[in-house]
């Protein structure tokens, strides 16, 4: 499985690559908005060096179909590790399916996105999509369980050999992770603020203060010891 990190904060992007543990970013507008990107260019190039070989998935920014599209072809042209976010609708409900399509016919990766039914993902699988974002929070708000629809795309892309992976979104909290990870997600995408608190446990803070004060008193024992001869030889 893997992890990618939902975020265009070039800082934390830095931090949490040089712990091993990232394997892409995911943004969006309202994440761009967020940590400050004006310059959308700009700021995914930063990004885009930053990560290397690993993918970066920056969002269409229209509803209009056509304009969707030319959009896309600018985004992946900025450098060869951008995927092109596209909703599965856009907010007057049509169908992205298309643009999803022409891309994927054109060698662009395509990350379906906004996705939060079953049926909306076998679609974007079926149109060509690269991955398929599956909105936890969001499938959560609404009354539904993220876990059972995530092992039911899960189960039915595998049945059926289908090369598209499962991005996990919109965590709102911890366990969002490990529910997320256990239902069979292949990338979890996770706001930075969650990742300290993924690695910390007090109990272990305990564990290894009390390692580090044991140590400290067998070092001293040590000292002592060797110090003995030399006292019994004066
Ligand atoms: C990821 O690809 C999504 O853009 C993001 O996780 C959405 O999260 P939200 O529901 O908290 O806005």
């Amino acid at each position: 499985m893997q992890i990618f990190m939902d975020s265009a904060d070039v800082k934390q992007i830095k931090t949490w690559l040089a712990q091993g543990v990232v394997d892409g970013v995911t943004t969006n507008p309202s994440i761009m908005f967020k940590d400050g990107i004006s310059d959308l260019h700009g700021g995914a190039l930063s990004i885009s060096r930053l990560l290397g070989d690993r993918p970066l998935s920056v969002e269409v920014t229209t509803n209009d179909l056509a304009a969707m599209l030319e959009e896309a072809r600018v985004l992946a042209s900025w450098a060869q590790n951008i995927v092109v976010k596209i909703p599965v609708i856009n907010e007057y409900g049509e169908s992205c399916l298309g643009v999803i399509h022409q891309l994927a016919q054109e060698g662009i990766s395509v990350n379906a996105t906004a996705i939060l039914s079953f049926n909306q993902a076998m679609l974007a699988a079926k149109a060509g999509a690269t991955y398929v974002s599956i909105f936890a929070g969001r499938v959560a708000d609404e009354g539904n369980d993220p876990g059972g629809l995530i092992k039911d795309v899960r189960q039915w892309l595998d049945d059926w050999a289908l090369p598209a992976r499962i991005i996990v979104g919109s965590i709102r909290a911890v366990m969002d992770i490990q529910n997320a990870a256990l239902s069979g997600a292949h990338i979890i995408t996770i706001p930075p603020q969650f990742l300290p608190k993924m690695v910390d446990h007090k109990y272990t803070r305990d564990t290894v203060r009390q390692f580090v004060q044991d140590a400290e008193k067998t070092m001293k024992e040590i000292v002592k010891a060797q110090a003995a001869p030399a006292l019994a030889h004066q």
